[in-house]
Parts: C-alpha cells; sequence; structure tokens
C-alpha cells in the first residue's frame, strides 16, 4: 500500500488513485509503458510528484526509482512541488517573444505579486515560463490550468490579472471545455 513517508507531508493519494493504477498498468504489454501514465494520474490527484510516488511507480511497473526520476525530471510538465491554485505559463519561444512575452511576464509578476519560476505567498499562483505550445501566430500566448489566453499585450497585464483573480471565486471555473474562437477560449 501507498503511504507519505514521515519527510514527506504530502498527503495520500485517494483511494481511486490506487485503485486505477494496477488497470492502467494492464493496458500495457510492457509494463514499464505504464510510467507516464501512472505519473500522470498521480499529478492529477495531487498536483505534484513526491519520491514515495515515484517508488510506488517504480514498484508497479518494475523498474528502479532512479528511472522514474529520470522521466519526472526530463519531462517539464511533472511537478515536484505544490502549485498555487492557477498554473500560468507565459509561452517565450521566438514568435511569442518577438511579441512581447518577456515583457508581459514582467507585468504579470508585478500584478501576480509572483516571481517567475515561483508561487505567489497567497498560494494563488504559480507562474512559469514555457516553451512553444503550438499557438504561435496568436503570441504572446498564456496558458491557465487547461485554457489558452492568445494576444496577451504586456499592457493588458492588469486586466488579464484581474480574471485571474475572479476565477478564483468562480464556483463554475474549469466545468467547462473552452472551445477556439469563443469568450472562454481567449480568456
Ligand atoms: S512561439 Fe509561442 S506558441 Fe509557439
Amino acid at each position: 500500500m501507498h503511504e507519505t513517508s514521515p519527510s514527506a507531508p504530502a498527503r495520500a493519494l485517494t483511494p481511486e488513485t490506487l485503485a486505477k493504477a494496477p488497470a492502467i498498468v494492464g493496458l500495457y504489454p510492457q509494463k514499464r509503458s505504464a510510467t507516464m501514465p501512472l505519473l500522470h494520474l498521480v499529478q492529477e490527484d495531487r498536483g505534484y510528484i513526491t519520491q514515495d510516488d515515484m517508488s510506488w511507480v517504480a514498484e508497479l511497473v518494475g523498474v528502479t526509482p532512479m528511472q522514474v526520476l529520470e522521466v519526472v525530471t526530463f519531462y517539464p510538465m511533472f511537478r515536484q512541488s505544490p502549485i498555487g491554485r492557477r498554473h500560468v505559463r507565459v509561452c517565450r519561444t521566438l514568435s511569442c517573444a518577438l511579441r512581447g512575452s518577456y515583457a508581459l511576464m514582467s507585468e504579470l509578476e508585478k500584478s501576480l505579486n509572483c516571481p517567475r519560476g515561483e508561487t505567489s505567498p497567497d498560494g494563488n499562483f504559480t507562474l512559469e515560463f514555457v516553451e512553444c505550445i503550438a499557438d504561435c501566430g496568436c503570441g504572446p500566448v498564456v496558458h491557465v490550468d487547461s485554457s489558452m489566453h492568445e494576444n496577451v499585450k504586456p499592457e493588458d497585464a492588469a486586466a488579464f490579472t484581474q480574471q485571474l483573480k475572479a476565477t478564483l471565486t468562480d464556483p463554475t471555473y474549469g466545468q467547462k471545455s473552452p472551445v477556439p474562437g469563443t469568450p472562454e477560449w481567449n480568456g
């Protein structure tokens, strides 16, 4: 049974997650192929992945914890520490950079009260740069949780921040899938 160690004060994974894991492993002819799906499962449950989680996944798929750590550290979507309630990612690759993503990041750091690469002191926002997220014609592009926001200019940062803060008290947030071309899609 999966447990957290005394040195890792993370909450335990839910019974649902623990129950799903063997079925996921069973989907693959090679157990180790389930490594990434299991890591996604863990991260969807708790929001990040602990060393205990990696040992648990390693045992399930028959590899060493170090091999699981290599996967976790290779892919930027996997996290080893908690994040804020809203995960804000600004694209910094060429097309977005030429259209102002670095200036936008500087403005968001101020308006969100959150240095890049960190979580705000109130725990509401985690702000990061990311590489191209495949929406290069509409930069600067900002990805917030599962929503894409296009053409967010540096001068829009304050208004964008207000929109983000409003989502913190919106009980319907995240319940509808954003559709390209709709106001929800663009924030
Ligand atoms: S360069 Fe920003 S989405 Fe591609």
